[in-house]
């Protein structure tokens, strides 16, 4: 028996990255799938990722910033599936700079996508959980959300924001058998940092320039893997975490060790 069979789970961000990575695993695990994003061509690849491993999946274009297009995943998801029973909020966006030189403009995407949608998704699941006994919500924050992140403090605030929400969540929620935990993954290589202007100052970069500057600061001397994280994701959406809610789970090779 697979993990996550008789499961629904929604995955925001599923278009590239951590969430589908966390797609495909949750679907060769036996979860039926709600996969979101706006990028329509690629999220349709990945509900074909999903389905070629088996599952049931459904991509359905959203923009988390509106908050129309969270109650059209949610009513998408209880449509097909007629239940959820997993949350994993992973849609989010990095943003650079202090508190002298961060836009207004970038501090409020910031906080519209990585702070009001992950409420906004989970005030809109948390009834449907109750309906079915209980749930489990996955809150993908960062390492940053634990100290401090340079020159990218919009970013930072969010995931600190992610943190406190979650710790939150989980202890007004814990009674009805809903759990909400955090994954907290460090400098994880996807391929979106390979899109020009990515980074402040240095664009575009190429996985060897990156790789190299990584082996500079992190413990195990690489960044981690989409896989990696999604491998932690599946953990506190399964019954393998079944005590385990109101946690933050670093998995950034050691990082935040030092
Ligand atoms: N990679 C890392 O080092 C790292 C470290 C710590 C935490 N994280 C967190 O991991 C999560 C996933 O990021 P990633 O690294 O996997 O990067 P990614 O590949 O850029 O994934 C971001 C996902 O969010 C979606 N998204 C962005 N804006 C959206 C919007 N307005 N509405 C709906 N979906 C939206 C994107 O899809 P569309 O573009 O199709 O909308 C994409 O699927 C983020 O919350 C990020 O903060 C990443």
């Amino acid at each position: 028996m697979s993990k996550l069979t008789g499961k629904t789970a929604i995955v925001t961000g599923a278009t590239s990255g951590i969430g589908r990575a966390t797609a495909l695993l949750f679907a060769e695990e036996g979860a039926s799938l709600v996969l979101t994003g706006r990028r329509r061509e690629r999220g349709k690849a990945v509900e074909a990722e999903c389905r070629q491993r088996g599952a049931r999946a459904v991509f359905v274009e959203a923009d988390h910033t509106q908050s129309a297009d969270c109650v059209r995943v949610v009513t998408s998801a209880l449509r097909e599936f007629h239940q959820i029973d997993i949350l994993f909020n992973n849609a989010g966006i990095v943003t650079q700079g202090t508190a002298e030189s961060a836009s207004e403009a970038d501090w409020a995407a910031t906080l519209a996508l990585n702070v009001t949608a992950v409420w906004r998704m989970c005030r809109l699941v948390i009834p449907e959980m109750r309906k079915v006994g209980g749930g489990v919500i996955v809150n993908n924050a960062s390492d940053w959300a634990v100290v401090g992140g340079k020159g990218a403090l919009p970013y930072a605030a969010s995931k600190g924001a992610v943190a406190s929400m979650t710790k939150s969540m989980a202890l007004d929620h814990a009674h009805e058998n809903i759990r909400v935990n955090a994954v907290c993954p460090g400098d994880t290589f996807v391929e979106r940092w390979l899109e020009k202007g990515y980074f402040e100052g240095s664009s575009p970069v190429t996985l060897e320039a990156a790789q190299a500057e990584s082996a500079a600061y992190l413990p195990m001397k690489r960044f981690g893997r989409p896989e990696e994280i999604a491998r932690a994701v599946l953990f506190l959406a399964s019954e393998d975490s079944s005590f385990v809610t109101g946690h933050l789970l670093l998995v950034d090779g050691g990082n935040t060790a030092q």
